[in-house]
Protein backbone atom coordinates (compact mmCIF):
# COMPACT_ATOMS: atom_id res chain seq x y z
CA UNK A 1 0.00 0.00 0.00
CA UNK A 2 2.70 2.45 1.22
CA UNK A 3 3.98 1.85 -2.50
CA UNK A 4 1.34 2.12 -4.32
CA UNK A 5 0.22 5.79 -2.62
CA UNK A 6 4.11 6.85 -3.31
CA UNK A 7 3.61 6.15 -6.88
CA UNK A 8 0.14 8.33 -6.83
CA UNK A 9 2.18 11.22 -5.10
CA UNK A 10 5.20 10.59 -7.43
CA UNK A 11 2.95 10.99 -10.47
CA UNK A 12 0.73 14.14 -8.92
CA UNK A 13 4.21 15.51 -7.60
CA UNK A 14 4.03 19.48 -6.91
CA UNK A 15 -0.14 18.97 -7.09
CA UNK A 16 -2.86 17.93 -4.34
CA UNK A 17 -4.64 15.04 -4.34
CA UNK A 18 -7.59 14.63 -1.79
CA UNK A 19 -7.19 12.18 0.92
CA UNK A 20 -10.81 10.87 -0.21
CA UNK A 21 -9.14 10.75 -3.91
CA UNK A 22 -6.31 8.36 -2.72
CA UNK A 23 -9.19 6.15 -0.49
CA UNK A 24 -11.38 5.64 -3.31
CA UNK A 25 -8.30 4.58 -5.88
CA UNK A 26 -6.88 2.76 -3.74
CA UNK A 27 -9.93 0.86 -1.97
CA UNK A 28 -8.71 1.96 1.87
CA UNK A 29 -10.07 3.93 4.20
CA UNK A 30 -9.18 7.69 4.61
CA UNK A 31 -7.05 6.91 8.02
CA UNK A 32 -5.40 3.99 6.28
CA UNK A 33 -3.85 6.56 4.22
CA UNK A 34 -3.21 9.27 6.60
CA UNK A 35 -1.38 6.45 8.52
CA UNK A 36 1.03 5.52 5.57
CA UNK A 37 1.54 9.52 4.94
CA UNK A 38 2.74 9.80 8.27
CA UNK A 39 5.10 6.90 7.17
CA UNK A 40 6.40 8.43 4.53
CA UNK A 41 6.60 11.62 5.96
CA UNK A 42 9.00 9.66 8.64
CA UNK A 43 11.25 7.91 6.14
CA UNK A 44 11.86 11.79 4.93
CA UNK A 45 9.52 12.90 1.89
CA UNK A 46 8.44 15.84 2.00
CA UNK A 47 4.74 15.72 1.58
CA UNK A 48 2.45 18.87 2.44
CA UNK A 49 -1.26 18.49 3.85
CA UNK A 50 -4.19 20.78 3.99
CA UNK A 51 -7.56 20.14 5.01
CA UNK A 52 -9.84 19.82 2.03
CA UNK A 53 -6.91 19.59 -0.52
CA UNK A 54 -5.17 17.17 0.68
CA UNK A 55 -1.60 15.96 -0.02
CA UNK A 56 1.32 17.22 -2.70
CA UNK A 57 4.72 15.96 -1.79
CA UNK A 58 6.92 18.75 -2.32
CA UNK A 59 10.38 16.58 -1.75
CA UNK A 60 11.69 13.00 -2.04
CA UNK A 61 14.43 12.16 -0.02
CA UNK A 62 17.77 10.55 -1.63
CA UNK A 63 17.17 7.07 0.14
CA UNK A 64 17.39 3.25 -1.38
CA UNK A 65 14.14 1.74 -0.75
CA UNK A 66 12.02 -1.52 -2.17
CA UNK A 67 9.21 0.56 -2.82
CA UNK A 68 11.49 3.64 -4.58
CA UNK A 69 13.16 1.27 -6.95
CA UNK A 70 9.86 -0.87 -7.62
CA UNK A 71 8.51 2.51 -8.99
CA UNK A 72 11.39 4.07 -10.82
CA UNK A 73 12.18 0.54 -12.55
CA UNK A 74 8.74 -0.74 -12.95
CA UNK A 75 9.28 -0.77 -16.87
CA UNK A 76 12.44 -2.25 -16.26
CA UNK A 77 12.42 -5.99 -18.34
CA UNK A 78 15.02 -7.37 -15.95
CA UNK A 79 13.51 -6.57 -12.26
CA UNK A 80 11.60 -9.72 -10.86
CA UNK A 81 12.30 -8.33 -7.16
CA UNK A 82 14.12 -6.19 -5.36
CA UNK A 83 14.56 -6.76 -1.52
CA UNK A 84 16.48 -3.79 0.47
CA UNK A 85 17.69 -3.97 3.87
CA UNK A 86 19.09 -1.61 6.51
CA UNK A 87 22.40 -4.21 7.19
CA UNK A 88 23.32 -7.27 6.11
CA UNK A 89 26.28 -9.52 5.87
CA UNK A 90 26.91 -9.83 2.31
CA UNK A 91 24.13 -8.85 -0.40
CA UNK A 92 26.31 -11.47 -2.69
CA UNK A 93 25.86 -14.10 0.40
CA UNK A 94 22.62 -13.16 0.94
CA UNK A 95 21.43 -13.51 -2.74
CA UNK A 96 23.14 -17.05 -2.87
CA UNK A 97 20.76 -18.15 -0.05
CA UNK A 98 17.82 -16.50 -2.51
CA UNK A 99 18.91 -18.18 -5.96
CA UNK A 100 19.38 -21.57 -4.11
CA UNK A 101 15.69 -20.97 -2.21
CA UNK A 102 14.76 -20.44 -6.33
CA UNK A 103 14.40 -16.58 -6.63
CA UNK A 104 14.32 -16.15 -10.02
CA UNK A 105 16.44 -13.97 -12.50
CA UNK A 106 16.15 -10.09 -12.11
CA UNK A 107 15.94 -10.61 -8.02
CA UNK A 108 18.09 -7.76 -6.91
CA UNK A 109 19.19 -7.28 -3.37
CA UNK A 110 20.54 -4.43 -1.91
CA UNK A 111 21.49 -3.03 1.35
CA UNK A 112 22.17 0.18 3.09
CA UNK A 113 25.57 -1.53 5.13
CA UNK A 114 27.48 -4.73 4.90
CA UNK A 115 28.55 -6.01 8.13
CA UNK A 116 30.65 -8.64 6.01
CA UNK A 117 31.17 -7.23 2.11
CA UNK A 118 33.00 -9.74 0.62
CA UNK A 119 35.08 -8.63 -2.14
CA UNK A 120 37.61 -10.65 -4.68
CA UNK A 121 40.25 -13.41 -3.48
CA UNK A 122 38.78 -13.11 -0.05
CA UNK A 123 39.32 -9.95 0.91
CA UNK A 124 37.48 -7.69 3.04
CA UNK A 125 34.83 -5.37 0.91
CA UNK A 126 33.92 -2.17 3.13
CA UNK A 127 30.23 -0.76 2.60
CA UNK A 128 29.46 1.97 5.57
CA UNK A 129 25.87 2.58 6.46
CA UNK A 130 24.18 5.56 4.14
CA UNK A 131 26.98 6.43 2.10
CA UNK A 132 27.72 3.35 -0.08
CA UNK A 133 25.63 1.04 -2.58
CA UNK A 134 25.91 -2.33 -2.29
CA UNK A 135 24.20 -4.56 -4.55
CA UNK A 136 23.85 -8.05 -6.00
CA UNK A 137 22.17 -9.57 -8.84
CA UNK A 138 20.62 -12.76 -9.47
CA UNK A 139 20.97 -13.85 -12.83
CA UNK A 140 19.95 -17.36 -14.24
CA UNK A 141 21.26 -17.25 -18.04
CA UNK A 142 21.27 -19.92 -20.23
CA UNK A 143 25.74 -20.03 -20.70
CA UNK A 144 28.23 -21.95 -20.54
CA UNK A 145 29.94 -22.00 -17.63
CA UNK A 146 33.24 -20.69 -19.19
CA UNK A 147 31.30 -17.61 -21.03
CA UNK A 148 30.24 -16.45 -16.85
CA UNK A 149 33.22 -13.99 -16.80
CA UNK A 150 31.33 -11.80 -19.87
CA UNK A 151 28.78 -10.78 -17.11
CA UNK A 152 31.66 -9.29 -15.06
CA UNK A 153 32.58 -7.46 -18.48
CA UNK A 154 29.08 -6.12 -18.86
CA UNK A 155 28.55 -5.26 -15.56
CA UNK A 156 31.71 -3.07 -15.14
CA UNK A 157 30.61 -1.54 -19.16
CA UNK A 158 27.01 -0.59 -17.15
CA UNK A 159 28.68 0.86 -14.49
CA UNK A 160 31.09 2.92 -15.73
CA UNK A 161 28.31 4.07 -18.25
CA UNK A 162 25.35 4.49 -15.50
CA UNK A 163 27.97 6.30 -13.08
CA UNK A 164 29.14 8.72 -15.84
CA UNK A 165 25.57 9.65 -16.70
CA UNK A 166 24.88 10.82 -13.00
CA UNK A 167 27.91 12.07 -12.65
CA UNK A 168 29.15 13.34 -15.41
CA UNK A 169 32.76 12.28 -14.47
CA UNK A 170 35.73 11.15 -16.75
CA UNK A 171 35.37 7.19 -15.60
CA UNK A 172 37.70 4.20 -16.26
CA UNK A 173 37.40 0.22 -16.33
CA UNK A 174 40.49 -1.67 -15.11
CA UNK A 175 39.94 -5.00 -16.97
CA UNK A 176 38.15 -7.05 -15.46
CA UNK A 177 36.41 -5.71 -12.99
CA UNK A 178 37.39 -2.32 -11.17
CA UNK A 179 35.58 0.84 -12.23
CA UNK A 180 38.81 4.12 -11.58
CA UNK A 181 38.82 7.54 -11.06
CA UNK A 182 41.39 9.55 -11.07
CA UNK A 183 43.23 6.51 -10.83
CA UNK A 184 41.72 4.94 -7.74
CA UNK A 185 38.91 2.44 -7.23
CA UNK A 186 35.58 3.97 -6.92
CA UNK A 187 33.47 0.58 -7.22
CA UNK A 188 34.46 -3.34 -7.42
CA UNK A 189 32.37 -6.34 -8.78
CA UNK A 190 32.47 -9.72 -7.21
CA UNK A 191 31.19 -12.59 -9.51
CA UNK A 192 30.33 -15.83 -7.90
CA UNK A 193 28.23 -18.66 -9.67
CA UNK A 194 26.43 -22.07 -8.69
CA UNK A 195 27.16 -24.60 -11.70
CA UNK A 196 27.72 -27.60 -12.64
CA UNK A 197 30.42 -29.10 -15.73
CA UNK A 198 28.27 -27.93 -18.29
CA UNK A 199 25.42 -26.01 -16.65
CA UNK A 200 24.65 -22.94 -14.39
CA UNK A 201 22.90 -22.85 -11.56
CA UNK A 202 22.88 -19.21 -10.67
CA UNK A 203 24.95 -16.15 -11.47
CA UNK A 204 25.39 -13.66 -8.39
CA UNK A 205 26.72 -9.96 -9.61
CA UNK A 206 27.72 -8.16 -6.51
CA UNK A 207 28.28 -4.49 -6.79
CA UNK A 208 30.04 -2.11 -4.20
CA UNK A 209 29.99 1.65 -4.97
CA UNK A 210 31.82 4.28 -2.69
CA UNK A 211 29.36 7.16 -2.97
CA UNK A 212 29.55 9.60 -0.60
CA UNK A 213 32.30 7.72 1.43
CA UNK A 214 33.98 11.00 2.85
CA UNK A 215 37.34 9.42 4.90
CA UNK A 216 38.68 5.81 3.77
CA UNK A 217 40.96 3.46 6.35
CA UNK A 218 44.87 4.46 6.44
CA UNK A 219 44.98 0.85 4.47
CA UNK A 220 43.18 1.52 1.32
CA UNK A 221 42.97 4.91 1.07
CA UNK A 222 45.85 5.74 -1.55
CA UNK A 223 44.01 3.49 -3.80
CA UNK A 224 40.52 4.29 -3.28
CA UNK A 225 38.07 6.92 -3.39
CA UNK A 226 34.62 8.13 -3.28
CA UNK A 227 32.41 9.65 -6.21
CA UNK A 228 31.05 12.09 -3.50
CA UNK A 229 35.19 13.19 -3.39
CA UNK A 230 35.93 13.30 -6.70
CA UNK A 231 32.71 15.34 -7.67
CA UNK A 232 32.80 17.57 -4.86
CA UNK A 233 29.26 16.61 -4.00
CA UNK A 234 26.98 14.58 -2.66
CA UNK A 235 25.75 12.41 -5.29
CA UNK A 236 22.24 10.89 -5.60
CA UNK A 237 22.69 6.47 -4.38
CA UNK A 238 19.24 6.02 -5.81
CA UNK A 239 20.18 7.52 -9.34
CA UNK A 240 23.19 5.33 -10.00
CA UNK A 241 21.36 2.00 -8.93
CA UNK A 242 18.60 3.23 -11.47
CA UNK A 243 21.06 4.01 -14.12
CA UNK A 244 23.48 0.71 -13.62
CA UNK A 245 19.91 -1.46 -13.98
CA UNK A 246 18.70 0.55 -17.32
CA UNK A 247 22.39 -0.01 -18.59
CA UNK A 248 23.20 -3.62 -17.10
CA UNK A 249 19.69 -4.75 -19.18
CA UNK A 250 20.74 -2.98 -22.55
CA UNK A 251 24.00 -5.20 -22.26
CA UNK A 252 23.06 -8.34 -20.76
CA UNK A 253 20.03 -8.62 -23.33
CA UNK A 254 21.86 -7.99 -25.97
CA UNK A 255 24.52 -10.88 -25.62
CA UNK A 256 22.05 -13.62 -23.75
CA UNK A 257 19.91 -13.04 -27.12
CA UNK A 258 23.02 -12.48 -29.67
CA UNK A 259 25.37 -14.23 -27.96
CA UNK A 260 27.52 -11.04 -28.73
CA UNK A 261 29.35 -8.86 -26.58
CA UNK A 262 30.07 -6.14 -28.77
CA UNK A 263 28.88 -3.19 -27.19
CA UNK A 264 30.22 -4.02 -24.21
CA UNK A 265 33.70 -4.71 -25.73
CA UNK A 266 33.21 -1.20 -27.13
CA UNK A 267 32.78 0.04 -24.05
CA UNK A 268 35.99 -1.43 -22.13
CA UNK A 269 38.02 -1.04 -24.57
CA UNK A 270 36.92 3.05 -24.79
CA UNK A 271 37.08 3.33 -21.20
CA UNK A 272 39.79 1.18 -20.39
CA UNK A 273 42.50 2.06 -17.50
CA UNK A 274 44.65 -1.28 -18.13
CA UNK A 275 45.28 -0.66 -22.63
CA UNK A 276 48.38 -0.41 -23.04
CA UNK A 277 50.09 -0.48 -19.96
CA UNK A 278 52.30 -3.38 -18.09
CA UNK A 279 50.35 -5.31 -16.50
CA UNK A 280 50.86 -8.15 -13.61
CA UNK A 281 48.36 -11.02 -14.07
CA UNK A 282 48.17 -12.95 -11.23
CA UNK A 283 46.52 -16.57 -11.56
CA UNK A 284 45.99 -19.10 -8.98
CA UNK A 285 49.17 -20.89 -10.84
CA UNK A 286 51.34 -18.22 -11.99
CA UNK A 287 51.77 -14.46 -12.58
CA UNK A 288 52.87 -12.95 -15.63
CA UNK A 289 54.10 -9.43 -16.81
CA UNK A 290 52.96 -8.48 -19.82
CA UNK A 291 51.85 -5.76 -22.03
CA UNK A 292 47.85 -4.86 -22.35
CA UNK A 293 47.26 -4.57 -25.75
CA UNK A 294 43.81 -5.79 -26.76
CA UNK A 295 40.39 -6.85 -25.74
CA UNK A 296 38.86 -9.16 -28.03
CA UNK A 297 35.75 -10.02 -29.19
CA UNK A 298 35.00 -12.48 -26.51
CA UNK A 299 36.05 -9.91 -23.57
CA UNK A 300 39.13 -11.55 -23.19
CA UNK A 301 42.44 -9.45 -22.50
CA UNK A 302 45.73 -10.11 -25.17
CA UNK A 303 48.73 -9.50 -23.35
CA UNK A 304 51.84 -9.10 -25.15
CA UNK A 305 54.55 -11.35 -22.75
CA UNK A 306 58.26 -10.31 -22.80
CA UNK A 307 58.80 -12.79 -25.47
CA UNK A 308 56.71 -11.36 -28.03
CA UNK A 309 53.33 -13.88 -27.48
CA UNK A 310 50.41 -12.73 -27.19
CA UNK A 311 48.49 -14.48 -25.47
CA UNK A 312 44.52 -14.03 -23.89
CA UNK A 313 42.95 -14.07 -20.55
CA UNK A 314 39.93 -14.73 -19.46
CA UNK A 315 39.79 -13.32 -15.77
CA UNK A 316 42.25 -13.07 -13.44
CA UNK A 317 43.61 -10.06 -11.19
CA UNK A 318 45.29 -7.80 -13.11
CA UNK A 319 47.76 -4.99 -11.39
CA UNK A 320 48.61 -1.95 -13.55
C1 LIG B 1 36.41 -6.35 -5.32
O1 LIG B 1 36.79 -5.35 -5.92
O2 LIG B 1 37.19 -7.05 -4.66
C2 LIG B 1 34.95 -6.73 -5.42
C3 LIG B 1 34.11 -6.04 -4.40
C4 LIG B 1 32.65 -6.43 -4.46
C5 LIG B 1 31.84 -5.84 -3.35
C6 LIG B 1 30.37 -6.09 -3.51
S1 LIG B 1 29.38 -5.12 -2.42
C7 LIG B 1 27.97 -6.00 -2.86
C8 LIG B 1 28.39 -7.45 -2.97
N1 LIG B 1 28.33 -8.11 -1.67
C9 LIG B 1 29.53 -8.49 -1.26
O3 LIG B 1 29.78 -9.06 -0.17
N2 LIG B 1 30.47 -8.15 -2.16
C10 LIG B 1 29.88 -7.51 -3.32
Amino acid sequence: MKKEILEILKNNKNSFISGEELSNKLGVTRTAIWKYINILKEEGYKIESISRKGYKLVEEPDILSREELLIELKLSRFVDDIYYFDKVDSTNSFAKKLALEGAKEGTIILSNEQTGGRGRLGRVWISPPCSSISMSLILKPSIRPWDAAKITEITAAAVAIAIEKVTNLDVNIKWPNDIIIQNKKVCGILTEMGAELDNINYVIVGIGINVNIDEFPDEIKEVATSLKKVAGKEISRKEIVINIVREFEKLYYNFIETGSLKETVEICKRKSATLGKTVKIINKSETIIAEAVDINDEGELLVRKENGEIISVISGEVSV
